[in-house]
């Protein structure tokens, strides 16, 4: 249970929405409360910065406008929608969604945050922001920044990576938040923790909240919140081999299970899968690439190294360093390549994830 007295709960509420009608952020997504704009613009914003999202997410709308229309899009375009924001499942399991909703409720939403939780890809904090937003429920939305703002303001000690900590929050946020302007309260605490409330260099000096603020009138802002270290992601070496075949770029399909599932790459090989000692040279990493193309692709490669750096590239688990070759192969039937050859001008077509944008970027600097 929360200490505050009801007319200090008051008081925080009617500072913190004076404040958000002041100077709450213009949004693209906030021009209106249609539940597929609230949506989709929380589901880009679980992994991605607002200023990234943008675009994207005026795009998106462009392209599906509707529930209907994302139910019905091919995959290519879907995954052209989401290229480069990482997290591809997340656009995937968007389409699930909107085919469910479409199937089974008629293309209703339902608006309550515990009915939104039954749908694919909706979890609590989602469930939570699209009920509060779209349909006015007192109920809290608990992400990064709730956590955040929620254990400066309270010195809340849970340590926010544990399973049973979202509900410490919840049970407090829910006492706290405005039931006339749910949606409203949520989102002035993720513009908080956007701007005075940020992680590493908070400015409560000017913050409207800053009166409520336990952890930084005791000067112990930046112990909170508390969190167990994540393990370090793995690292992984890759050779890139960006590859001609005649006039055109040879390019894989990743598979479609696993990380980056169905987007294009250059050839990428984990080293370990090269037959290669543990000091090789270039020339060594060269010759047993031609052998990989031979043996797994049964394509006749010549390859050469580039003078630059590797690309590096961290996924939420792993660390990708990649080498970088240049080659081409005798032009053959891919019945062994899980890809196919594309013309440079429809390069562009193609849904490819970050990690290519770098290569592509790489390349392109070493060619002057
Ligand atoms: N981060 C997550 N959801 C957000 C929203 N609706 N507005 C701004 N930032 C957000």
């Amino acid at each position: 249970m929360i200490e505050w007295p009801p007319e200090k709960i008051k008081d925080f509420q009617t500072t913190l929405l004076n404040w958000y009608d002041d100077a709450g952020r213009d949004l693209p997504w906030r021009q209106d409360h249609e539940p597929y704009h609230v949506w989709v613009s929380e589901i880009m914003l679980q992994q991605t910065q607002v200023q990234t999202v943008i675009p994207y997410y005026q795009r998106f709308m462009k392209w599906f406008p509707t529930v209907t229309a994302l139910a019905q899009a091919p995959e290519e375009r879907l995954l052209k929608a989401w290229e480069g924001l990482g997290y591809y499942s997340r656009v995937r399991n968007m389409q699930r969604c909107a085919r469910q909703l479409l199937a089974d409720y008629d293309g209703q939403w339902p608006q309550t945050a515990a009915e939104l939780s039954d749908l694919i890809g909706i979890g609590p904090y989602t469930a939570g922001a699209i009920a509060s937003i779209a349909f006015n429920e007192p109920v809290p939305a608990v992400d990064g920044n709730a956590y955040r703002v929620f254990s400066r303001l309270l010195e809340i000690d849970a340590d926010i990576t544990k399973p049973g900590t979202r509900e410490i929050f919840e049970d407090v946020i829910s006492q706290l938040i405005s039931k006339e302007r749910p949606g409203d309260f949520n989102q002035a605490i993720m513009d908080l923790g956007a701007s005075y409330m940020t992680a590493r260099q908070p400015d409560t000096a000017h913050s409207p909240v800053k009166r409520f603020n336990q952890a930084y009138l005791d000067g112990k802002e930046l112990d909170y919140p508390v969190r167990t270290k994540k393990p370090r992601p793995q690292p992984i070496d890759y050779v890139a081999v960006v590859t001609k075949m005649g006039p055109d770029w040879l390019m894989a399909q990743r598979s479609s299970k696993g990380m980056l599932a169905n987007l294009w790459t250059v050839p990428l090989i984990k080293l370990s899968d090269l037959d290669l000692a543990e000091d090789y040279t270039v020339n060594e990493l060269i010759t047993a690439t031609v052998a990989y193309f031979k043996r797994d692709y049964q394509l006749d490669l010549t390859a050469e190294a580039l003078a630059v750096r590797p690309v590096t590239h961290t996924f939420t688990h792993q660390k990708w360093t990649i080498q970088l070759l240049t080659g081409q192969v005798v032009p053959a039937d891919l019945a062994f390549f899980a890809g196919k050859t594309v013309s440079a001008t429809a390069l562009a077509q193609l849904p490819m994830p970050k990690v290519q944008t770098k290569i592509w970027d790489r390349y392109h600097s070493s060619q002057g």
